[in-house]
């Protein structure tokens, strides 16, 4: 029988039938040793910490590895070593770590921890959200005018796919290749609130009875929508290959130029036409329901975009040597793409100026967050002068939860508070 509070006791009393059951991994290790040596010097019980204490075993977990170019980090399905020695922090790494994944503590990350906190504190349900206002303004005929509707129907178009390419980039291509534990936290947090982003759109095309089909086949069909989603797709296909691993200059550089364009480009400047739209909608007491759905995902968009921020930097401080003159001219050209790729759209969605807002306004307003963007990672500003004309934006991103900017109701989240156990 195993001994709960000493798992290790049959091996140091020499019960050969529990050794011979286990792995031969067991016996080999420095570890079990080192408490056998204890005991025979009449030590007495072995407490812990002589575990932690113990050599290292042959391919324990070290950040000070002499790592050869391309060595990759760990995933965290690894055999495990019996008696290895603890992980410690200065093991940990944000790629190409070498340490156990699966131990969340000790944080090194801490800022990553409170985020992943922070993220919680902040859940919302889409169904929490009332939309029988919206759904008798679109019904009515003269509720909005032909460019209003453009506006819900192509930002819906839009979103509806862009958060499951989200969702996509960070499970298939991200995940593996983060390699720590507090960090992964957060992006599993973050899948989820993707779930929910597309799961919000969803109940917004419902509500409304909007055709599903016309909504979802935008990134197929509208050549804004289509333009923006193809952009993004090519950084994670670079990585989906499941052979694919960092551990080279090359390799993580594709790894940073992946986090780059989604979390400061797709995140951080392809969403921020959208919301602006909706917002302004809202703010006017049209399609309060859809503007507050919005609203919502803003803020965790906005705290996905400083998580990956911080990332990024961190990455770069603890590789110095990625962040090349001729890498930072790479993504200096990439932030200037995204940033006419979003003027295209802001010019398709609004072709005429709507609800006080033009085309013209959001090149400015794009100018300002992609020099935010720069400046946030490192680079220098590309747009001088480019001032915000809604600085309303940033109100809204720092909502509190407790009431929403629209007054029409108070969101306090309580978990379980939409079960009924009846
Ligand atoms: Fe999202
Ligand atoms: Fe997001």
């Amino acid at each position: 029988m195993l001994d709960w509070d000493d798992p290790i006791a049959p091996f140091k009393s020499g019960d050969t039938t529990a050794r011979s059951a286990s792995t031969r991994a067991l016996l080999a290790t420095e570890a079990l040793a080192a408490v056998e040596r204890a005991e025979q010097a009449g030590a007495g019980e072995a407490p812990p910490a002589a575990v932690a204490a113990a050599p290292a075993p042959a391919r324990a977990p070290a950040a000070d590895d002499d790592l050869l170019d391309g060595d990759h980090g760990v995933t965290g399905l690894e055999e495990l070593e019996f008696g290895a020695r603890r992980i410690a922090v200065d093991d940990k790494k944000m790629i190409n770590c070498q340490a156990d994944l699966n131990q969340l503590v000790p944080f090194k990350y801490k800022w990553a921890w409170q985020k992943y906190l922070d993220a919680c504190a902040n859940h919302w349900m889409p169904q929490e959200i009332n939309m029988n206002a919206d759904i008798s303004l679109w019904k009515d005929p003269t509720g909005l005018t032909d460019d209003e509707r453009t506006i819900i129907k192509r930002n819906l178009g839009f979103f509806s796919t862009a958060d499951s390419l989200v969702a996509n980039n960070l499970v298939l291509a991200v995940y593996r290749l983060i390699t720590n534990p507090e960090c992964r936290q957060y992006l599993l947090r973050q899948a989820f609130e993707e779930a929910l982003h597309t799961h919000a759109y969803q109940y917004c095309i419902e509500s409304l009875g909007l055709d599903e089909a016309e909504i979802f086949n935008m990134y197929r069909e509208v050549p804004a929508v289509h333009n923006k989603a193809a952009w993004a797709l090519q950084f994670t296909q670079s990585l989906g290959d499941p052979t694919f691993n960092t551990g080279t200059l090359e390799t993580d550089q594709r790894l940073l130029r992946d986090l780059i364009a989604f979390y400061v480009v797709f995140e951080g400047i392809f969403f921020y036409v959208g919301f602006v739209q909706i917002l302004s909608m809202g703010r006017r007491n049209k399609m309060t329901g859809v503007a507050e759905q919005f609203q919502y995902i803003l803020r965790d968009e906005s705290m996905h975009m400083n998580f990956g921020i911080d990332v990024i930097n961190q990455i770069k401080v603890e590789n110095p040597q990625l962040w090349t003159e001729a890498f930072q001219k790479e993504v200096i050209g990439i932030i200037r793409e995204a940033v006419e790729l979003e003027i295209a759209y802001a010019h398709d969605t609004m072709p005429r100026g709507v609800l006080g807002l033009n085309a013209k306004m959001f090149e400015d307003y794009l100018g300002f967050i992609a020099n935010r963007r720069c400046a946030q990672i490192g680079l220098p500003e590309q747009y001088p002068g480019a001032g915000n004309p809604f600085p309303w934006m940033s109100e809204v991103i720092d909502l509190k939860k407790e009431k929403n900017f629209f007054e029409t109701r108070v969101t306090e989240y309580q978990t379980g508070g939409a079960l009924s156990w009846d």
